[in-house]
């Protein structure tokens, strides 16, 4: 089975590579698919989303990474995928994840939803945490792969922490 793993990226987190990489031990393919969504200001460019992923995914065989916009159920039955690969951190993650799903399964009843739940050693985490601690100066180490916490850093001009 082939399944897509949707969404912003911005930027991957230790979080999110914990679901591909234990998404890529069930399936037989994973799709990173990153949503080109031009109602929001993203710190880093979709191409540099790309780039990211690649790298933090590179020891992942059967990980591929891609963008698209539009309707995921679209994009994935574009990619002949079966499901859409989804991380569920707490109950406060459910109630949209739930409404995303119902509203995908609307749209296919041929692509299923799989949520994995998060790791717990990353359950508060997500990629806006990750900028707002490096807003203000404190170190996402722990937080990202070491070449997007030098990318962040370089972003909010944080020289100290390179
Ligand atoms: O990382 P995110 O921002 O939580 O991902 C959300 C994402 C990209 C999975 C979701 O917004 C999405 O699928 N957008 C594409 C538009 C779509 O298919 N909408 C219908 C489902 S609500």
């Amino acid at each position: 089975m082939i399944a897509i793993y949707p969404g912003s990226f911005d930027p991957i987190t230790l979080g999110h590579l914990d679901i591909i990489e234990r998404g890529s031990r069930l399936f037989k393919q994973v799709i990173v698919a990153v949503l080109r969504n031009p109602n929001k200001t993203p710190l880093f460019t979709v191409e540099k989303r790309l780039e990211q992923i690649s790298l933090s995914t590179q020891h992942l065989p059967n990980v591929r990474v891609d963008s698209f916009d539009g309707l995921t159920v679209k994009y994935a039955q574009i990619q002949q995928a079966q499901v859409l690969l989804r991380g569920l951190r707490a109950v406060s993650d459910f109630e949209i994840e739930l409404q995303m799903a119902h509203t995908n399964n609307t749209l296919s009843t041929e692509i299923e939803t799989v949520f994995l739940a998060t790791s717990n050693e990353y359950s508060f985490l997500s990629s806006s945490v990750v900028k707002e601690i490096a807003r203000f100066g404190g170190s996402v180490d722990h937080l990202v792969p070491p070449h997007i916490a030098l990318d962040i850093y370089q972003c909010y001009n944080l020289k100290s922490l390179i």
